[in-house]
């Protein structure tokens, strides 16, 4: 009988040398098979007398069991180690983003949106919201815009269908409903923004049914009309980023303000580049106004205590004007190329410490 310790040996080293599962299988088969190494010599022991086929035996099922553990052992090494390996190239690190090439950008309207916020709340404005599905008081009635008023049509409104007491939601036109339900429900002084969605049934190359506004409304017992040019003076200089950028403060009528202006700023177009603070031209931003007295009163605001101002800034031009966006239609077109070219990192808020637009 050969060496039978050599073998073992042998065997045991193959065991530890295996380095996968495929390897380690071909050493069992290769010593404990059905032709295997071990098995061929048991099957030699019937050839042996009594006394040596014992002695011999005994030998030969150590081996056996001393090598089959090995093969378990190293089985679970191995298994361990494929585990681990899995684990480790599987992994997922959660604060990466999934797909960097695929990572949404702002639209320009939510990036505009969130630079106004960040001026406005430096100067001490809280936004508001309010619905978007309005009721004729908010939107014209307390607005000194009575039934008959001519202002009704200037808005085209989309109306809901009538209810059986004859009164119709509608779609609100401005953001300015919202100034109505603050005063409502809040005690001056009152400083809000209100950034938000307003409808208008008007679709050409300035026009989309839906479009965006920002509100704004002081309400104190001292604010007047200085404030308020000095509060847009600075928002324009702060958006546009120019020192000094010329408004102009253009009389005009809204029912709900009095005295009423639109503000116009300052600039030059030379070719497609439009440039802020010089040349002749003059571009429309916004309305505004100190709140009316009858506003104030249906709000039960009393108006020989309280005033403010209001304005109201049309959030599609700020950023055609910003961006040189030329058409306001692509706005809402939800074209990607459009999008990719146009839009914003999501993770770079805008603050006026470090610059509003990386
Ligand atoms: N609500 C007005 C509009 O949509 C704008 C405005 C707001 C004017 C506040 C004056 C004061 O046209």
């Amino acid at each position: 009988m050969e060496d039978l310790e050599q073998i073992r040996a042998e065997l045991l080293a193959a065991v530890a040398a295996a380095a996968g599962p495929d390897a380690l299988d071909a050493v069992r088969v290769n010593a404990l098979g059905r032709k295997g190494r071990i098995t061929e010599l048991m099957k030699g022991l019937g050839a042996l007398d009594a006394e040596a086929r014992r002695a011999a035996g005994q030998e030969l099922n150590s081996v056996k069991a001393a090598v089959a553990e090995a093969i378990d052992r190293r089985k679970r090494t191995l298994d361990d180690a494929a585990l681990e390996g899995r684990l480790a190239a599987e992994s997922v690190d959660i604060s990466l983003p999934v797909r960097p090439e695929r990572q949404g950008l702002l639209h320009p309207i939510s990036q505009t949106i969130d630079e106004v916020i960040a001026i406005m709340g430096e100067m001490g404005f809280a936004v508001a919201e309010g619905p978007e599905i309005e009721d004729d008081f908010h939107n014209f009635g307390a607005l000194n815009i009575p039934p008959e008023h001519p202002a009704r049509q200037m808005h085209d409104t989309f109306y809901m269908k009538e209810k059986p007491d004859g009164s119709r939601l509608l779609l609100r036109t401005h953001t300015s409903p919202v100034q109505i339900r603050t005063m409502e429900s809040t005690e001056p002084p009152i400083r809000i923004i209100v950034p938000g969605r307003t409808y208008r049934s008007d679709s050409d190359m300035t026009h989309t049914p839906m479009f965006h506004q920002v509100e704004g409304l002081v309400i104190d017992k001292t604010t007047h009309f200085g404030h308020l040019k000095g509060c847009l003076i600075e928002f324009c200089s702060a958006f546009f980023e120019v020192a000094n950028v010329p408004l102009r403060f253009r009389p005009s009528y809204f029912p709900f303000t009095e005295p009423s202006a639109e503000v116009d700023i300052n600039c030059s177009r030379q070719g497609n580049t439009l440039k802020f603070g010089e040349g002749d031209g003059w571009l429309e931003i916004a309305g505004c106004g100190m709140v009316h007295p009858n506003v104030l009163r249906a709000c039960n605001i009393d108006p020989e205590v309280y005033q403010g101002f209001a304005f109201g800034i049309g959030v599609e031009r700020l950023a055609m004007l910003k961006y040189g966006i030329p058409d306001l239609r692509t706005f809402f077109e939800a074209d990607l190329r459009w999008l990719r070219h146009y839009g914003f990192l999501p993770l770079e808020v805008p603050t006026l410490l470090r610059g509003l637009v990386p």
